[in-house]
This record gives C-alpha cells, structure tokens and sequence, in this order.
C-alpha cells in the first residue's frame, strides 16, 4: 500500500488541457473519487497515475518515490476498466490467478490468495466457470478480484460498475466498498455519478475542464459546496438555485425573493463575505429539495403554486411555482397537497447557502 501524491500534474493533447494542473495527496489506504461530467479530465488522470499516459508536467509520487517517468509494469498498480476484459478461453480461477502466475509463485500461495479473493467477492462456487457463462455483476467481480489478488500498492478503477444495470450497480459497489476496507488499499475510483461517489469514498475530489473544483468528505462537500458548480452537480434531484437581493439592516441578513423579505441566518455567510456585503447585493441562494419541505415549522418559508407532484416512494417531491420561478420540494406522501393548490415550503436557517454570482463561489 503507499499514498499518492499528484503535484501539478499536467496532460495536454493538443490544444486540449485534459489535466490541468492537479493537486491532489492521497493518503495510504485512502479511497478517493474523481468525480465529475463527462470530459472533465477523470480517466485521463487516472491514466496517468497508472502510467499509461505520460504527463505533458507534474510529478507523481507514491509514498517518497517519484514514479512520473515509470512504465506501468513497474508501479505495482492494478486496474478495472468499465468493460472487464476477461481473458474468455479462461476460467474464472484462472482469470484472478493469471498476474500471479506472471509472478511465478508457487502453487499453493497463488491458491491460497485466489481462494481468500474469491471468498470475499463470494465467487467461491464460479471458479470453475468461463466469463461467458456469468452474469454482468460476476463478471466485474472477477475483474476486481484479479486486480485485488496480486495486493498492489494502488488500485486503480474507471467507472468499473457502469456496464451493470441499476440493482447490481448498488450491490456491487457495497461489496468494493467491503473489500477495499478490508484490504486497505489505497484506491483512485473514477466515475460521474455523485451517488456512487458519496457512498464509496472517504474522500471526493470534484472536477471541472481538467481542474480540481473542491475535495473533501463527501458530507463535507454536500454541506458546503464550494461553489455553484459544485452545488449543482452533488446532490439529486439538483439545489434550487435563486437569484436574489442581499442587504444587511439591523445586523440581519435579508434578502428579497419573488417579492418577499425573507430573513436568514448571519451564519449563512462567512464572516468575511458578509463585511463586503452592501445593501442590494445580488446573490444566488441554494435550498436543497430535502431541505425545502412542505409546512410552517422552520425559518425560512416560501409560498407557491403546487403544479407537479412527483412520489418516489418514502417521499414525494413537489414541483412549485413561485413568482413565476420553478421551487422543487418534498413532503411526505401521505401529505401531498391538491394541484394547483397554494402551498408554503419552508427550509431550516442553518440549511441554507449562499453564493457570489460573479465569482460563483460559496459565500
Ligand atoms: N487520446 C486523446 N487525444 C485527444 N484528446 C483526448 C484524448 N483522450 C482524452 N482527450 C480529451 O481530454 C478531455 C478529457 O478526457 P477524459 O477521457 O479524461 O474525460 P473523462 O472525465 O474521463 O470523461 P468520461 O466521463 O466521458 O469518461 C476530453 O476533452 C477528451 O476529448
Ligand atoms: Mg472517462
């Protein structure tokens, strides 16, 4: 196992910045997700850390050692790619052995080893099966168990659950999260999906065009979004984003929305955004459709016209027109208001966030 340590690192094709100046410290045994949409420089870093694209800058360390100009082979890393590329003349048992086999180690270590990675991605009966002969979810934990089984020091994986449909995409990253934690791993996970991020990771590193946006905790980064990209794209169904008036009387905050005075709280802001705030700034404020539910008991209330009511089960999520701006919020199902109905949302004080138009970052 060893940490990885990502220095400025730089790859251009072209006119193309993929990478665009990276700063990232990965700590041993660290999971850590790449996440954003598409293009946004994800695989090619991983690439790099792998060894298979050559930074056009930057340096690459795991632990002290500087592996920027190593070819793969000599990183001791393993990879699982969306597509599992499974050897398909091999049997499962062979497919998790074969880099061991490379190894030439003997015969009852390399069985020791396979049937240990086999027991924890409870492969244990399909040993003897060929990768045509099991299901999109076995195949990708085969994929993991052959990456796994030669105990490298980083694992590296690129959108390894997106080939599965939606109930074996959750299964299967509940069982890579079991095992990286049982392993130790120190793990680069790729992928564009911010659930699957938030569930797996200790750490998510949020990109944009190739440039670090924020990296944190995945609670952290759902808490306190950096800034509306970031905002926007944790969370789903996505914040309600408004633009409002921001001005300070009496030491309160206030701010107008669809023509209303609306009070929030001071700590909504940082201390230092709030002193270079002046009376009729504009400012984009973001209550989360959870946070936004139907009723009267919280700070913050906004009135509107219920004109969709969408149920997903626990709750329901309901679509609000107010002052002629889209609001989405919740409430129980049990509770859902008639359409067309006049309806009060309200969201707690310390639930709220606030962000500087110009500069898009959090405030
Ligand atoms: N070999 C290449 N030659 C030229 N441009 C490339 C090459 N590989 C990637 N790019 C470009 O670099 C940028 C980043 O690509 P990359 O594949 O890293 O994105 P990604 O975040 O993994 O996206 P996705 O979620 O679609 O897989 C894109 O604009 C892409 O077109
Ligand atoms: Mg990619």
């Amino acid at each position: 196992m060893a940490s990885v340590t990502l220095q400025a690192l730089e790859k251009r094709f072209g006119e193309v910045r993929a990478v665009a100046g990276l700063d990232i410290a990965i700590a041993d045994g660290e999971f850590l997700t790449l996440l954003g949409p598409s293009g946004c420089g994800k695989s090619t870093a991983l690439a790099c850390i792998a060894g298979l694209e050559q930074p056009s800058g930057g340096t690459i360390r795991f632990d002290t050692r500087d592996v920027t100009e190593l070819q793969p082979h000599q990183r001791n890393i393993a990879m699982v790619f969306q597509d599992y590329a499974l050897y398909p003349h091999m049997s499962v048992r062979d497919n998790i052995s074969f880099g061991l086999r490379q190894q030439r180690l003997s015969a009852e270590v390399i069985e020791r080893q396979v049937q240990a990675a086999a027991d924890m991605l409870g492969l244990g009966p399909l040993l003897e099966r060929r990768p045509a002969d099991l299901s999109g979810g076995q195949r990708q934990r085969v994929a993991v168990g052959r990456a796994v089984v030669r105990n490298p020091a980083v694992l590296l994986m690129d959108e390894p659950l997106s080939n599965l449909d939606a109930g074996l995409r959750v299964n299967t990253r509940t069982e890579i999260k079991r095992l990286q934690r049982e392993l130790g791993t120190t793990t680069v996970f790729v992928t564009h999906d911010q659930e699957e991020a938030m569930v797996l990771s200790d750490r998510v590193a949020i990109m944009r065009a190739g440039s670090l946006q924020q990296i944190g905790p995945p609670m952290a980064v759902y808490r306190k979004p950096a800034n509306l990209f970031v905002a926007g794209f944790i969370g789903s169904p996505a914040m309600n984003l408004f633009e409002v008036e921001l001005g300070r009387t009496d030491g309160r905050l206030i701010c107008s929305l669809a023509g209303r005075r609306i009070e929030l709280p001071l700590s909504a802001v940082d201390e230092a955004s709030l002193a270079g705030l002046g009376q009729g700034t504009t400012a984009i404020l973001g209550i989360r459709p959870t946070d936004l539910v139907l009723g009267n008991g919280r700070d913050l209330l906004i009135e509107g016209e219920l004109y969709l009511a969408e149920p997903i089960g626990p709750l329901t999520y309901l679509d609000v027109d107010i002052g002629g701006r889209p609001a989405k919020g919740v409430c129980d199902p049990d509770t859902a208001p008639e359409l067309g109905a006049r309806i009060t949302l309200a969201c707690a004080a310390g639930r709220v966030h606030l962000f500087d138009p110009a500069t898009e970052r959090r405030l």
